[in-house]
């Protein structure tokens, strides 16, 4: 009887799905916390297949723990730079993750909505008005600046950065410069978009929004140098992984208002959100920083979807047939 262990109360269906296949033993972690790594450890002990979150590190020690029998672990993330994918090959386990096209839709909206919030300085003014300042309408209160005709630059043209570009084109007219390994010239064509060096798209860009993996090559990809590139008047947005951006760079930056806000759904030390609080230097003591938990694709779309391609490739590894997304 196939065992599957999940690491997490994760939204429907796939606990559903899984425990209405024919002798499956399901067996979900009951809390909604990050699950204790020795309680990890014990309960993935002899599981055939196991559904962590981004939060659990799938590395030697887990495999380990697992023993020889375990066929798949299934990442309910896009995301997959918490599993160690050679360990995981050397011992013949398939990892998937769940690039659901709802989940790149999520994050692009969320990306866009926080460059709208912080283009139009919405936060502040919600902490404003909240703290019954509000005194009457003002000429000069607030002023922001609009995304129209504003140059977006994106590091990354994946598949949330291509939506991010079309909603920033077609829905703000925005201009739209992009930095990749690889140039996409049916992309250029479509959207009119320039193709540009890490170093120019930095120059040029009003707002940069980043959209790569975290890999060894991309980790502070955005750090002291790369800020000074920017403009004053730009925003960066990190709806990606936290140690893209090395995170001392970027409270340097918004201290000596090198560059005009950030939005940051995710941390270089999360869960924490500020790596080292003896600097005296948090991140959320900018106005202009908008911090959301880590939670640009948490929408009913996404997260339902992410969950049934979760349990689909679980059920077709232990049919013993190719799994449906395998990571990549
Ligand atoms: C979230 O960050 C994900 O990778 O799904
Ligand atoms: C997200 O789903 C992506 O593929 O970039």
């Amino acid at each position: 009887m196939p065992r599957i262990f999940i690491a997490r109360p994760i939204p429907e269906p796939a606990i559903s799905l899984l425990k209405k296949q024919k002798g499956f033993v399901v067996d979900v972690y009951e809390k909604d916390e990050i699950i204790p790594r020795k309680e990890l450890l014990k309960r993935i002990k002899g599981a055939d297949a196991v559904l962590p979150i981004l939060t659990d590190h799938v590395d030697k020690e887990f495999f380990d723990a697992a023993g020889p029998q375990l066929k798949i672990v299934a990442n309910y993330a896009v995301g997959f730079d918490n599993i160690d994918l050679k360990e995981a090959k050397k011992r013949g386990v398939i990892i998937t993750n769940t690039p659901v096209i709802e989940a790149a839709e999520s994050v692009a909206e969320h990306a866009i909505g926080m460059m709208l919030a912080l283009a139009h300085r919405m936060v502040e003014g919600d902490a404003f008005a909240r703290e019954k300042k509000y005194r009457g309408w003002s000429p000069n209160h607030f002023m922001g600046f609009d995304l129209k005709g504003k140059t977006l630059g994106l590091v990354g043209l994946g598949r949330i950065g291509k939506l991010v570009a079309r909603h920033a084109l077609l829905g703000f007219g925005m201009k739209i410069a992009y930095t990749d390994l690889t140039r996409d010239t049916d992309f250029e064509t479509v959207f009119h978009a320039k193709f540009l060096s890490k170093e120019e798209l930095l120059k040029n860009a009003d707002i940069i929004s980043l959209h790569v993996p975290l890999l060894a090559s991309t980790k502070y990809l955005i750090d002291t140098a790369e800020f000074s590139l920017m403009k004053k008047s730009a925003l960066i947005i990190n709806t990606s992984r936290g140690p893209i951006i090395r995170e001392k760079a970027l409270l340097r930056a918004l201290r000596t208002k090198r560059i005009a806000g950030a939005g940051l759904d995710v941390f270089e030390c999360e869960p924490a959100i500020d790596c080292d609080l003896t600097d005296k230097l948090e991140l959320k003591s900018f106005s202009n920083v908008l911090l959301t938990p880590h939670t640009a694709s948490a929408t009913l779309e996404a997260r339902s979807a992410m969950s049934k391609l979760a349990a689909a490739n679980i059920i077709a590894v232990l049919a013993g047939k190719p799994p449906v997304s395998p990571a990549k």
